[in-house]
């Protein structure tokens, strides 16, 4: 493969991942992912910004070759995960002179993680400078988007700011240039959702500094480059402010129908008073997609069955999701259904602990919706709808 010129001896030498279906075991890939790398040819020096995933890096390292990289100076890492570094004691064999060059805690990460041998790393801190002869490689620590040793890496004569995971795609494709399609909207948000939402605050904290430093382009360690950063920036600026959307988010689980019924009332309740609703069955439906609604959502509410007087498994995960993404929900309910006892209530809302939310009244029956249950239904609808005309 060739490699394609960002600008000025700036060069694309990551890999598309189509093949791949889930990633950290946890999130489905729409379409698989890139792992980004990029090349930077000073007059003096040669640096690689980022490296490859483990099962890509023999790829990854012949791509080198056929492009006649002979000699690599530095190897810098923004980020010790190893969809990033996992190239990294390949290329010190391939390249034995070579630095790389990163941040403290990440050099304890890949030193632990890949044992990389203490004296090949050289370590920078915030502001620090990095002279590859006619261009300059600037670099700005950035710990909490999304592992405390991210930094970013500027280079500065072109003005090309690497942001490693922060404002990336799970996103393939041919042309290394996004097009800042509503396709790649969805996929960056379902990104930001899974990956960036539980550091909200800190994504609105280095996206306006990204906005002060006004960067020509984006090169993100996932998914295309940003040729108008202003496409990615202003969407991440949308999805981590503080304001919620007039949206309510209904994740259930229901195994004989009564909390979908119960689900369906109360969307309908909600929608017919202008909310929008989007219902999420746990057990069939994408975890992404939950995790993207959950994005803009005011509130939430969670339907579930019990099984062995306990919350359904099911509920159960969604809860400790919704509780690990601290999204920027307001609000939160339960509804539930049993067929002879035990705790539901308690035990969802204790897992829903690291969420600033305010619980409104839950719902729990035994077996079918009843007359009573329609009418406690609309009392929690016009809660809602209440809550919802006041802060919206
Ligand atoms: Fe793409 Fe945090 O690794």
């Amino acid at each position: 493969m060739k490699y394609k010129e960002i600008k000025n001896n700036v060069y694309y030498c990551g890999l598309n991942d189509c093949e791949r279906k889930i990633f950290d075991e946890l999130i489905p890939l729409e379409q698989g992912t890139s792992y980004n790398s990029y090349l930077v040819k000073g007059s003096l020096k040669t640096a690689l910004i980022d490296t490859m995933y483990p099962p890509k890096s023999d790829e990854y390292i012949k791509n080198l070759d056929e492009n006649g990289i002979e000699k690599v100076d530095y190897i810098i890492a923004n980020h010790g995960e190893q969809d990033h570094t996992g190239a990294l004691p390949k290329l010190l064999d391939k390249y034995p002179d070579a630095m790389v060059v990163t941040n403290q805690f990440c050099k304890n990460n890949i030193m632990e993680m890949l044992l990389i041998p203490e004296n090949k790393i050289q370590v920078i801190k915030n502001g620090d400078e990095l002279s590859l002869g006619d261009k300059t490689l600037k670099f700005y620590m950035a710990p909490g988007v999304h592992w405390p040793d991210t930094m970013f890496t500027h280079i500065k004569e072109d003005n090309l700011l690497c942001t490693c995971d922060f404002l990336g795609a799970h996103y393939t494709f041919e042309d290394i240039f996004a097009n800042d399609s509503k396709e790649l909207e969805h996929a960056a948000k379902r990104y930001y959702a899974e990956i960036m939402m539980p550091f909200r605050k800190m994504c609105q904290k280095y996206t306006k500094q990204l906005q002060e430093l006004s960067p020509e382009m984006i090169l993100p360690s996932h998914g295309p480059i940003y040729k108008n950063p202003k496409f990615i920036l202003d969407l991440y600026a949308d999805w981590s402010s503080d304001e919620a959307k007039n949206l309510v988010v209904m994740p259930y689980v229901s195994m004989y129908g009564s909390v979908e019924e119960m689900i369906n009332y109360l969307s309908d309740k909600l929608n017919a008073a202008g909310i929008t609703t989007i219902k999420h069955d746990i057990v069939s439906d994408d975890l992404g997609d939950l995790a993207m609604a959950l994005v803009d959502a005011k509130t939430l509410v969670l339907g579930a069955s019990m099984v062995l007087a306990s919350p359904h498994p099911a509920a159960a995960n969604a809860a400790y999701l919704v509780n690990l993404l601290n999204p920027k929900l307001k609000y939160a309910s339960i509804i539930g259904s049993y067929g002879w006892g035990g705790d539901l209530i308690n035990k969802l809302t204790g897992m829903l602990c690291n969420l600033k939310i305010e619980l409104i009244e839950p719902l729990l029956i035994k077996g079918k919706a009843k007359e009573e249950t329609f009418k406690q239904l609309d009392k929690m609808a016009e809660e809602i709808i209440q809550k919802h005309s006041v802060n919206s």
